[in-house]
């Protein structure tokens, strides 16, 4: 029997109102990500790519349609109702890794949890420690950004997005700022989140080759997905 879509878009736009213009980057997308999927969406830039991962992440709303991630109406929450929905649902990753750079290694990954004030010391600690370890950075954690590579101010990157637990990863061209060594360390990590940790992911990425890491490849095209790019069509 085939799972529930752990994420589902249903005729989802989403309109940018800039004083008498109006953009709308997602026109009424209809969208299912399984439990357990990791997604690359491809696509030319300014197709939506980066406003559907906001859309799923929870940090804008869709102008129309609907958008669940398992039984949560995103749709329906207000900006504070999506904000505390983030902290436990959703992970994000960056493709410039935003992280604070007068903050060292661990305490940008403890960042999150700081939030959540029934943690003790103790179960920060823990976390903070288990993220480190699961990136393979437990030597790196009193190191600020500025002395780290930048594979490994992504993986940190990535310890602070999982750091919560949740089940959802959205990463933005995360191996896009990267040299090949370090973007292939990243995409095997974020598989292994996948199929070893039962994380869903939602991947945007310009490169073919970091698609070829995903379960699945989708292509928007002005705001909606098409089964083949234009690009290809064309040529
Ligand atoms: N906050 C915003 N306000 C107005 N327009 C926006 C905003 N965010 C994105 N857009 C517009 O929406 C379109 C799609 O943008 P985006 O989702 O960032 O594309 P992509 O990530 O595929 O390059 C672009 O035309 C962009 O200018
Ligand atoms: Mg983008």
């Amino acid at each position: 029997m085939k799972n529930k879509p752990y994420i589902r878009c249903l005729g989802v736009s989403k309109t940018y109102y800039k004083g008498k213009s109006t953009v709308t980057p997602l026109n009424a997308l209809d969208l299912e990500i399984d439990p357990g999927e990791f997604l690359a969406l491809m696509g030319p830039s300014g197709s939506g790519k980066t406003t559907l991962l906001n859309l799923i992440a929870g940090i804008d709303n869709p102008t129309t349609g609907e958008l669940w991630v398992g039984e949560t109406p995103l749709h329906k929450l207000s900006p504070p109702e999506l904000t505390r929905w983030r902290a436990g649902h959703c992970g994000y990753v960056f493709q410039l890794y935003h992280l604070v750079p007068i903050l060292t290694a661990w305490e940008n990954v403890e960042l999150p949890l700081l939030l959540d004030r029934s943690l003790s010391a103790a179960d920060r600690r823990r976390k903070v420690a288990s993220a480190l370890s699961l990136v393979g950075l437990d030597d790196r954690g009193d190191h600020r950004p500025s002395e780290l590579s930048g594979g490994q101010e992504q993986r940190v990157a990535i310890a602070r997005a999982i750091v919560a637990n949740p089940k959802l990863i959205v990463a933005d061209e995360p191996t896009g700022d990267l040299d090949r060594q370090s973007a292939t360390q990243i995409l095997a990590l974020l598989s292994r989140l996948c199929s070893e940790h039962g994380k869903t992911i939602v991947m945007v990425t310009h490169d073919p080759r970091a698609a070829g890491a995903a379960n699945r490849i989708l292509h928007l095209e002005k705001g909606q997905l098409v089964t083949e790019p234009e690009a290809v069509l064309t040529h």
